[in-house]
């Protein structure tokens, strides 16, 4: 199954160390939100999303993506680097 790692990732480069680690060890191709916008995806079998969150939300660009470019018909899941659960730690 050919697979895309599509992600945003602007405020600490958390959602990036993510990406590149699944990227990694499952040897897929990772994309930009802006290159995936650009790209046809039709040879993709699965598209994942990885995004940091701001005030509850998936970054604009990806949110943006996910309505505009998201092809339908294919497996799709997402990954997110969270702040908040350190929040709960206090
Ligand atoms: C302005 C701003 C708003 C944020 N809002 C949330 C939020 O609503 N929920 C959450 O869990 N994390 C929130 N965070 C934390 C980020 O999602 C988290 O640090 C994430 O790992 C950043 O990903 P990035 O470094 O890949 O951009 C926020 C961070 C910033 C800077």
């Amino acid at each position: 199954m050919k697979t895309i790692l599509i992600y945003e990732s602007t405020h600490h480069g958390n959602t990036k160390k993510l990406v590149d680690a699944v990227a990694k060890r499952y040897g897929i191709r990772t994309a930009t939100v802006e290159e995936a916008a650009a790209m046809d995806l039709s040879a993709y079998d699965r598209i994942g999303i990885a995004s940091g969150v701001a005030f509850g939300k998936f970054y604009e660009a990806t949110e943006r993506f996910m309505d505009d470019s998201l092809p339908k018909g294919k497996d799709v899941f997402f990954l997110e680097r969270l702040f908040f659960p350190l929040y709960l730690r206090k």
